[in-house]
């Protein structure tokens, strides 16, 4: 199409929010797209799509608008927010309309839309987009993005790209990480113009020393109900959810754990050892991830010793707090 096409177009796409009668919109753009492969399984699932629709029509952390020409669903993008970070999901533009600056459209409405629902709790946004997925990269790297680090390759030349960009970063912090990742946190610092102040002086030492009572002796492995239906929850013998391993990304071949309560370092030692034991012998898993608070250098060493390399900075990813991302793959290029 031409450029005044292009624009007499663009004047005829109306941004709304999604709503309850675009179900079946919804579900033809995916497959569309991705068949049955869409990497966020759960937006298979009915349920699921309306929960999302009703947080966002009653604003509760979800924003998702729709590009509708003529009345057809053309392009989508969702931000979920959840502890003041902002996540991409769902962007995708009908193939008869890419290149026509949906997407920019919709990306100008849901920064607005996030600018002006969530104050000063919205800190930053990230995008996990594939390394092959150069459109995506190209137009986000316009709104100022940068990248974050990557996710180790769970099949040969496929990896995230994790991007962000910080919002609104309010005070100085003291970051204390393990020396060992000195040089890449400070160049993620810099490029972001984060206010941190990273040191590895042991006179710091305070900052880490935080302890927790959590602790538990036996852990279990589960598959959570919905609406977590990728998810593996590990449980405490008093049925309490203390981690969590997302899966399925990509024929389970990508383990991310993440811990969800506050536990003593015994206690995560039991957790990683345990991933690692699933990890080293199940051979569809190719790779694991597990983001570790930028503080916590005893647990970072535990997976130094294990092997675990650093891959990623994510600032205010830990209910708030920094966190590293540290990982291990068996591709081997
Ligand atoms: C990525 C995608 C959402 C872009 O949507 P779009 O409406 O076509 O994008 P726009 O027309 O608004 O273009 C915005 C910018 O993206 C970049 N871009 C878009 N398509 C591109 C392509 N095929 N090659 C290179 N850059 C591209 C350009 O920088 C473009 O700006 P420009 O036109 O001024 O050069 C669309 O291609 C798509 O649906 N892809 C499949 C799903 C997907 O990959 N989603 C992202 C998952 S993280």
């Amino acid at each position: 199409m031409s450029n005044i096409n292009k624009i007499q177009f663009l004047k005829n796409v109306e941004i709304k929010d999604i709503s309850y009668a675009d179900l079946d919109k919804i579900m033809l753009l995916i497959t569309e797209e991705y068949g049955n492969n869409y990497q966020e399984q759960e937006f298979y699932q009915e349920n699921i799509i309306k929960n999302y629709i009703k947080r966002n029509l009653n604003n509760e952390g979800v924003h998702w608008k729709g590009a509708f020409y003529e009345g057809n669903l053309v392009g989508q993008l969702i931000s979920e927010i959840i502890h003041g970070i902002a996540y991409l999901k769902l962007a995708i533009v009908k193939q008869q309309f890419k290149r026509m600056g949906v997407m920019k459209l919709l990306s100008y409405y849901i920064e607005r839309v996030c600018h002006e629902h969530t104050g000063s709790d919205f800190k930053c946004v990230h995008a996990l987009i594939s390394n092959e997925n150069i459109a995506m990269q190209k137009h986000i790297v316009k709104y100022n993005y940068v990248r974050l680090g990557t996710t180790p390759p769970w099949e040969l030349n496929k990896f995230f790209y994790i991007f962000g960009i910080i919002v609104y970063d309010y005070r100085w912090k003291l970051c204390v990480p393990n020396p060992k990742f000195y040089v890449e946190i400070f160049n993620t610092v810099k490029s972001n113009k984060l206010n941190r102040f990273i040191s590895i002086n042991p006179s710091f030492s305070n900052v880490q020393s935080q302890t927790y009572d959590y602790e538990i002796d036996s852990i279990r492995f589960e598959q959570l109900p919905n609406p977590f239906p990728q998810k593996i929850g590990i449980l405490s013998p008093k049925n309490e959810i203390v981690a969590e391993i997302s899966e399925n990304k990509y024929q389970k071949s990508w383990y991310d754990l993440l811990f969800t309560k506050e536990l003593n370092y015994r206690t995560k030692e039991l957790i990683v050892k345990n991933i690692l034991d699933k990890f080293e012998h199940n051979e569809s898993i190719n790779s694991l991830s597990i983001p570790i608070n930028i503080n916590d250098q005893r647990l970072q060493n535990l997976l130094l010793i294990y092997k675990l390399k650093y891959f990623a900075y994510l600032p205010f990813y830990l209910n708030g707090l920094d966190a590293i991302l540290m990982g291990k793959t068996k591709i081997k290029n």
